[in-house]
């Protein structure tokens, strides 16, 4: 952990519910931001707080899919069956904890992205030296709907946190000060409240915020840690809320690297996730999208319509309109495009050209290759300055399996070929054009495999 080693704290993440106003089967905490679920943003947040073995998860509703999404530390996934609330959560959680002997908890809802790990840090220091059992952040906004009111009393003090749904006047409907939904709670004297609250509300549920109101009839003081009009830690609720931040980090990210050198024209419609990587120099013209691990080499330019994703692109290559590029490389200086498919595991090397309408899957294409037009290229591995004739088709499904295709360097396939896998053309060879290739051609070969034209009388 970065901070004081002397106290033992860790990171809870409550991720638990269903997301019933996002009106979708997906978890909530997975729908995405820029192409990263939201989950993603709180982990990487209380990455920089907390070491991976410290960071703890609370998972209920859609776990399995969730637990395949990321690699949490296994043993740090504490499951609540029912959603009970986010009292319940952190009662599902506290054995476990306390099990592992820490004395604090910084607690974050799921929903919440924490892209200010700044404020958080400086949260929790003063969380730490106020020594209170609960600590909790609050922000103000203008539209409070939804969120948990802060009520003090008339010397300012924090009374009680009262939920939307069990607001029942007016007054409190007009609090603009919310609970943002991040705790710091002392774990073994918090025991005693956390396995007494009530669900006696409008939901039903075991409210943590309730934790305030219990302390504070037993003579506790808890800390507010006011960060002011904090819009940074609104909850993710409803889709409304997940495009304000969608566009909001669009923005960000747009603007970091036109700061950074890159050009950007269009950039309103220009979508880069927050792992790409884009050096200065590079030219992109909206609308595109890049995300997860994209890495974009100087001299590249991106025409628009491209999607990209989890790709390496290198320096000087050019990706022309309406390209798809998936899980692969693009060599220095090649071209893709318009209207290119690379789909996962493909490689291109350095000038190799892929054009309209070629779809290319799991394959190696060595410097030089081209393969201009109409083509599906799947499961092969192509030599040096290799020509791929149009509308050239490796046959690489038998119905049951997978088979692979070899070409070797300057190859010449010819156009509307059909190369049946497995099957190796040697280098140098050349193939007639319409031909279907079941057998191996060896080096330097001519192979035809069609039948010969006829040319007959014409019946009268
Ligand atoms: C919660 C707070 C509210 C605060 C707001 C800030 C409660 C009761 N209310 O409201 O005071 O202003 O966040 O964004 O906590 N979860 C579980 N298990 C459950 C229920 C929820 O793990 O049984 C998780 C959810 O997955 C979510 C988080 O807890 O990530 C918050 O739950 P949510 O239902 O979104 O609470 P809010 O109504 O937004
Ligand atoms: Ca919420």
């Amino acid at each position: 952990m970065n901070q004081d080693v002397s106290i033992r704290c860790c990171g809870l993440v409550l991720a638990a519910g269903k997301g019933t106003r996002m009106h979708s089967n997906i978890p909530k905490v997975l729908h995405k931001i820029l192409g990263e679920p939201i989950l993603w943003y709180v982990y990487n947040g209380l990455k920089n707080l907390f070491d991976d073995k410290d960071i703890y998860f609370v998972l209920g509703h859609g776990a399995e899919i969730i637990e395949k999404e990321f690699s949490f530390v296994k043993e740090n996934i504490i499951y609540q069956k029912e959603q009970l609330g986010t009292g319940h959560a952190l009662q599902c959680a506290y054995e476990t904890l306390v099990k592992r002997g820490y004395e604090y908890v910084l607690i974050v809802n799921g929903d919440v992205p924490l892209t200010n790990v700044h404020k958080v840090q400086t949260f929790l220091k003063n969380s730490f030296s106020e020594k209170k059992i609960l600590s909790f952040m609050t922000i103000v906004l203008d539209n409070p709907t939804g969120y948990g009111r802060v009520v003090r009393d008339h010397s300012n003090k924090v009374k009680k946190i009262v939920e939307q749904k069990d607001i029942s006047n007016e007054t409190i409907a007009s609090i603009k000060e919310v609970n943002a939904g991040i705790y710091v709670i002392n774990l073994p004297k918090i025991k005693n409240y956390l396995f007494r609250l009530q669900n006696n509300n409008n939901q039903k549920e075991y409210y943590l915020p309730d934790l305030v109101q219990l302390l504070i009839k037993d003579g506790h003081e808890v800390f507010a840690f006011n960060v002011g009009k904090g819009s940074e830690f609104l909850g993710i609720n409803t889709p409304r809320d997940l495009i304000f931040y969608d566009d909001l980090f669009q923005r960000e990210i747009v603007n970091y690297f036109i700061d950074k050198g890159v050009v950007i024209y269009n950039s309103n419609v220009v979508r880069i996730g927050p792992k790409v990587k884009i050096d200065p120099g590079v030219q992109i013209c909206g609308p595109v999208e890049i995300y997860g691990e994209s890495v974009i080499k100087k001299g590249v330019c991106i025409s628009s319509h491209v999607f990209i994703k989890d790709s390496l692109i290198e320096q000087g290559a050019v990706v022309l309109n309406f390209s798809h590029v998936e899980g692969g490389k693009i060599g220095p200086n090649s071209k893709v495009g318009p209207y290119a498919r690379l789909r996962p595991e493909t490689i291109l090397e350095q000038d190799v050209k892929v054009g309209n309408f070629v779809e290319v899957k799991k394959s190696y294409l060595a410097k030089g290759v081209k393969a201009s037009h109409l083509s599906y290229l799947g499961d092969s591995e192509i030599g040096e300055d290799t020509n791929i004739g149009a509308g050239t088709i490796t046959c690489n499904y038998d119905g049951k399996n997978k088979h692979k295709t070899i070409i070797g360097k300057q190859v010449f396939v010819g156009s509307n070929t059909a190369l049946v896998a497995p099957v190796k053309i040697g280098d140098g060879a050349l193939i007639g054009a319409g031909s279907t290739i079941t057998k191996d051609v060896p080096e330097n070969a001519l192979a035809v495999a069609r039948e010969r034209q006829k040319n007959l009388k014409k019946r009268m």
